[in-house]
């Protein structure tokens, strides 16, 4: 019988220090195959770039530098000094300076400690954090990947196995909470600020456009939607409660959105589990109305912890542990890049074409 490489890399015990650098949040954790995490610790950089409105990438890749070595040293101690079989950390995509940082201490710790070192994709960890969970999903399933930086459609048939079933063709999800956020001056990071200020307004004050649900097939757009907001803000009062009913009815746009493609994914798939992650998967409407939907169509729901949902080095550390045969030893230089699409992974312990 032929056996499963994703079964044979489980089998394996590994227990694998993951490092993540790839934005504003430096992080570190260990992730042990039969125990699950052992310790995971994270500094995040929002005060740093709040002054800013946004991350500065320079200032990121310093942090990193100050920050990444006393967290590792923090989640070995917590994990009481476990020895380690391998190091993954993010290879990208990110800010490539950010990224590079946790790429070289990766590949210094792996040559002076003697341990294999693998560079992990950041939405390959996302995508695979419910499995950090109790409650798993078993494969296959359909991910809705919500975070900063992308909106992504995943069908999931195994770890590696990712076809890319629709995606934002302009602005991300994230991006778009964050630029709305900033018109109504809730600063950086605007998606939890924004989030905050929806619970006190009213949902239907203003009918914002639902992007492309008209239109067949499962891709996404949000630039449509952020141009309405900037015009609602420019005629509404400056009081509170304007600025609620915006932030309301931009919000539940943006759910019903992406409420309505899961639906249509998992039809068009025929599959009855939904994984959410990434950062906007922290959302609480989104969470909720999921659930209801999921109750209604029969599909089963699965999310990681909101902790997990945005960036952190847990699913960086759980996805080289699934990897674990693809480390290699004496990496002596580091290795990041900025852009890597996701459907270009594999199988783990199967060379692509
Ligand atoms: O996955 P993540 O931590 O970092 C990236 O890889 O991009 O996602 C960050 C994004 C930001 O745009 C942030 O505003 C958004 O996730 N976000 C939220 C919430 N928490 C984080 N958006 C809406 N509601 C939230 N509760
Ligand atoms: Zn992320």
């Amino acid at each position: 019988m032929k056996s499963n490489p994703c079964a044979r890399a489980l089998q394996r015990k590994n227990v694998i220090l993951g490092i993540e650098s790839s934005c504003d949040e430096s992080a570190a954790a260990i992730y042990h195959s039969e125990h699950g995490l052992l310790a995971h610790a994270l500094h995040s950089q929002v005060a740093l770039h709040a002054d800013y409105g946004g991350v500065v990438p320079e200032l990121a890749s310093r942090d990193h530098i100050r920050k990444l070595m006393p967290l590792i040293e923090q989640v070995t101690h917590e994990a009481g000094a476990p020895q380690l079989t391998g190091i993954a950390y993010t290879r990208g995509p990110g800010l490539v300076g950010a990224l590079l940082v946790g790429a070289s201490i990766a590949a210094g710790l792996g040559m002076s400690r003697g341990l294999p070192v693998l560079g992990v994709h950041h939405m390959e960890g996302h995508l695979l954090s419910p499995l950090l969970e109790q409650r798993r999903p078993a494969f296959p399933f359909v991910a809705l990947l919500v975070s900063g930086g992308h909106t992504l459609l995943v069908r999931v048939d195994g770890v590696g196995r990712y076809s890319v079933l629709g995606e934002s063709l302009d602005d991300a999800v994230g991006e778009a909470f964050d630029k709305c956020a900033k018109m109504l001056a809730l600063g950086y990071p605007g998606g939890p600020a924004l989030a905050e200020l929806a619970a006190n307004g009213r949902r239907d004050a203003h009918d914002f456009p639902r992007p492309m649900l008209k239109r067949p097939g499962l891709d996404f757009s949000f630039s449509g939607l952020k141009t309405a907001v900037m015009l609602a803000v420019k005629a509404a009062d400056d009081t509170p409660q304007a600025h609620a009913d915006i932030a309301a009815s931009f919000e539940q746009a943006v759910v019903d959105t992406l409420v309505a493609k899961c639906a249509r994914a998992l039809k068009q798939t025929g599959l009855s589990r939904l994984v959410v992650a990434g950062g906007v998967g922290a959302n609480r409407h989104l969470r909720d109305t999921l659930a209801e939907r999921g109750e209604r169509d029969g599909f089963e729901l699965y999310f990681p912890q909101s902790q997990f949902c945005t960036d952190n080095a847990a699913m960086i550390a759980l996805a080289g542990s699934l990897r674990a045969e693809e480390m290699h030893s004496g990496i002596a230089s580091a290795d990041a890049v900025a852009r890597w699409p996701l459907d270009t992974l594999t199988v783990p312990g199967v060379q692509s074409a």
